[in-house]
C-alpha cells in the first residue's frame, strides 16, 4: 500500500511536522472520543520527535490525562536498560509531561520470557482500549526494512490470530516482542518516521520497487497511511 510521503528539507524541519501531526491527531481524537491510543516507535529516529513534544509551546497543546501510551515493540531487556524502548521515550518525553503513569504501558519484560511478556501485552491493549483501534501507530523503519521488530524472514509477519508476538531476532542476538500486522493495519492512523542519509539506499529500494516484500512493503493500513522523511532519507 502506498503512502501520503512527506519529505522535509532537514531534520530539525521533519520533527516539527511529525510533531504537529502528532498533535493534530491526538486533539482530533480527544474531541470526538475522549482519549487518544498512541503506540510510539522504539530506535533513535522518534527520539528528537518526543523530545519536542515534552516543550512548549506542544506539550500545552495535548490534554495529556487523556492520552495512554503504548509500544509497537520492546527489546526484552529491564526497563532501565539502555537497550529499553520504554527507558528512551521516558527520558526523551515521557518523565516530562503530566500523563498519568496509570496510562503508560510497557511492555513487562520482567516477565522474562518473550513469549510471555507477548501475551501479557496483548491482555493489556485489549483492557484498556477493548475494541478500540489505536488512533496512531508511529513507527521507524530499519535499513532491511523492518518496522517495529517485524524483522525479514521471520514468523512474526506471519502471526495472523494475535495483536502481540515474540521472536528472536538472530543479528542482534536479542529477543523481541511487537504489534502483529493486525494492529498496525487497523490504526486509524500510521506514520512511518524516516531520518538521516543511513536511510536513503532502503528508501531508494523500497520506493523504486528495486525491492518487494519487505515487512514494510507488507503494511496494509486501513486508516491514514503517512511516511515522513527528511530529504537526505527521501534522496531528493
Ligand atoms: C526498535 C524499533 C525499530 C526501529 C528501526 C529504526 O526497537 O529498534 O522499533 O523498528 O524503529 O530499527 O531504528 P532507528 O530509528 O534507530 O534507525
Amino acid at each position: 500500500m502506498k503512502p501520503q510521503t512527506r519529505v522535509l528539507p532537514d531534520s530539525n524541519q521533519l520533527i516539527i511536522a511529525a510533531t504537529e501531526q502528532f498533535v493534530s491527531t491526538a486533539r482530533n481524537a480527544i474531541a470526538k472520543r475522549g482519549v487518544f491510543y498512541v503506540a510510539l516507535a522504539g530506535g533513535s529516529t522518534p527520539k528528537g520527535l518526543y523530545q519536542q513534544l515534552a516543550q512548549s509551546p506542544y506539550r500545552d497543546q495535548v490534554d495529556w490525562q487523556r492520552v495512554h501510551f503504548f509500544f509497537g515493540d520492546e527489546r526484552c531487556v529491564p526497563a532501565d536498560h539502555d537497550d529499553s524502548n520504554f527507558k528512551m521515550a521516558r527520558l526523551a518525553m515521557l518523565d516530562a509531561l503530566p500523563v498519568p503513569d496509570s496510562n503508560v504501558h510497557r511492555m513487562p519484560t520482567e516477565l522474562g520470557e518473550a513469549k510471555a511478556v507477548a501475551v501479557a501485552y496483548a491482555e493489556t491493549i485489549k483492557q484498556t482500549m477493548q475494541s478500540a483501534p489505536f488512533d496512531l501507530v508511529l513507527l521507524g523503519l530499519g535499513p532491511d526494512g523492518h518496522i517495529a521488530s517485524l524483522f525479514p524472514d521471520t514468523p512474526a509477519l506471519t502471526v495472523t490470530d494475535t495483536i502481540t508476538t515474540d521472536l528472536y531476532v538472530e543479528k542482534f542476538d536479542s529477543w523481541r516482542v511487537t504489534l502483529t500486522y493486525a494492529v498496525i493495519n487497523a490504526a486509524r492512523q500510521v506514520i512511518v518516521f524516516i531520518a538521516g542519509e543511513a536511510k536513503a539506499a532502503i528508501v531508494h529500494d523500497i520506493t523504486t520497487q528495486t525491492v518487494t516484500g519487505l515487512p514494510v512493503q507488507k503494511l496494509a493500513p486501513s486508516g491514514d497511511y503517512y511516511w515522513y522523511m527528511d530529504q537526505a532519507a527521501s534522496g531528493q
